[in-house]
């Protein structure tokens, strides 16, 4: 039996996000989490995320019994998180480009959802926005940097998912975000290949789906 290529997930949180967070709110759902997660660990296993956001990653893994470690950047969202999850020292309020320096167990498996960057963009998405950035080629490198990072942490033969999707702008040409992560993330890791994740009713950014970029960790 061949794995399905196209999913459709729901986009409708089940839990309700506080009303200060309710206008960014950047969540996946539960259900997308839930259904890798289960596809690409087992009970006991460490489950990562880079970019915890609002926690969903922590949230599920943790129902599913797996050990959830997570680094978030905004200190109201990392707080936020401790508020939802068990094991609260798991959740570091840090910055991913700095990943090593933490005390983190080896990853069984990790998934995430980066901060986006369109192109013509002059914040850091990886300052939550808080900074001015250094364009679109320094943010795919950034991106680099984290998971050069992750890839050392990453036990031989795991998997790396990440959920992203292009952006298309009113006035100007879309930003290929999926498409040069995916080209980004293959110097690192092995890519296996994408999922298309239909969500309903419907995405943002000008699209009803997304993509789950799947690598692995492998010998190269
Ligand atoms: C797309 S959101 C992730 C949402 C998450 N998947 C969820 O369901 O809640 C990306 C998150 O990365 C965080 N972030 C940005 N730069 C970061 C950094 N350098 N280190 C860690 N987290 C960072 C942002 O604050 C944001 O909450």
């Amino acid at each position: 039996m061949t794995t399905k290529t196209v999913l459709t997930f729901s986009n409708i949180h089940k839990a309700e996000l506080p009303e200060e967070f309710r206008k960014d709110d950047v969540r996946y759902s539960e259900d997308f989490a839930k259904h890798f997660i289960e596809m690409f660990s087992a009970k006991g296993d460490v489950v990562f995320d880079p970019f915890a956001g609002f926690g969903t990653t922590l949230k599920v893994a943790e129902q599913l019994d797996r050990e959830a470690y997570g680094i978030e950047f905004d200190e109201k969202r990392a707080n936020y998180i401790r508020s939802q999850i068990e094991h609260q020292d798991r959740l570091i309020h840090g910055d991913s480009l700095n990943l090593l320096d933490y005390d983190l167990p080896d990853f069984d498996f990790v998934i995430t959802s980066p901060p986006y960057m369109e192109r013509h963009h002059k914040e850091n998405p990886f300052t939550a926005y808080s900074t001015e950035g250094h364009g679109y080629q320094h943010y795919l490198a950034d991106l680099g940097t984290v998971f050069e990072q992750i890839s050392m942490k990453m036990k031989p033969g795991s998997h790396a998912l990440v959920e992203v999707s292009n952006l298309k702008h009113e006035d100007a040409r879309p930003t290929p975000l999926a498409w040069d992560i995916a080209t980004e993330l293959s110097e690192i890791l092995t890519f296996v290949g994408e999922t298309i994740i239909n969500w309903e009713p419907t995405y943002s950014f000008g699209y009803d789906h997304s993509y789950a970029l799947l690598f692995k960790k492998t010998e190269r």
